[in-house]
């Protein structure tokens, strides 16, 4: 049986999976707690990455190396980018890139030296098992949350997206910036701090990635302000019921 990772930059993004794991074995390794059990009957490691790239590509070397992870599945939140792109919603990861990479004129902006590109994918198999998974939580969350965070928020009518994630050292909070990000990448959904580093290492060993993200903030003005209050009324009851169909 396969051996999965599940994975949060942050406490609450991984709350409600904790509090599904029976029998956890808590260890620490380089100032990382992981938790060593089951969820839904499955050998599961959860961790906390910590923040950034460098967090996350630690975590997901040690998942690897130490903890012999077939697979990995990184769950938390993100700043919506594009149009359409709302608080609430659900981006689901097909490809990732690094928007701070950049060792032009070398290289092309964005390619990361080494890989001949900028983009990483996500394992295919994985992100179509974890998209029925969105498509059913995001039918059920509103009586999940009650009325009254869902009137609160404007959860309505959350939607999936799928499509380019970037992420970056940076915890984008302007408009300024987000504008900038949206310009010179089109494409991109969402911004975050660890999902591409991930793809990175991920792809170094040959191990399969899933990346899903609900949109905390529009990575504007307001970001930090709407990041927090999100983090602690909603996103920690999003992961736990991701993961059911894994
Ligand atoms: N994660 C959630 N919101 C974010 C933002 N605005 N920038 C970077 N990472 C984020």
């Amino acid at each position: 049986a396969p051996r999965t990772a599940i994975v949060s930059a942050l406490h609450d993004e991984l709350a409600s999976v904790l509090a599904l794991m029976p029998d956890e074995h808590r260890q620490t390794v380089a100032g990382r707690e992981f938790w060593v059990g089951h969820l839904h009957g499955q050998d599961v490691v959860a961790v906390l990455s910590g923040i950034g790239k460098v967090a996350a590509a630690t975590t997901a070397t040690l998942l690897i190396q130490r903890f012999g992870v077939d697979r990995m599945v990184f769950t938390g939140v993100a700043g919506g980018l594009g149009a359409g792109v709302n608080v609430g919603d659900v981006v689901l990861a097909r490809q990732f890139l690094q928007h701070d990479m950049d060792a032009s004129p070398l290289f092309p902006r964005h390619e990361v030296p080494g890989y001949g590109r900028a983009r990483f994918g996500a394992d295919a198999a994985l992100t179509d098992a974890l998209e029925l998974a969105c498509d059913r939580m995001l039918r059920t969350l509103p009586q999940q949350l009650g009325a009254e965070t869902v009137a609160v928020f404007g959860l309505h009518t959350p939607r999936l997206h799928q499509g380019l994630l970037i992420s970056g050292d940076r915890f984008v909070a302007t408009t300024l910036e987000s504008q900038t990000l949206q310009r010179d990448l089109p494409e991109a959904l969402a911004v975050e701090m660890e999902g591409a580093a991930f793809a990175q290492v991920c792809h170094d060993f040959g191990v399969p990635l899933a990346v899903v993200r609900t949109i905390s903030d529009r990575a504007d003005d307001a970001a930090h302000v709407d990041f927090p209050r999100f983090l602690r009324e909603v996103a920690s009851r999003y992961s736990g019921a991701l993961m059911d169909t894994l």
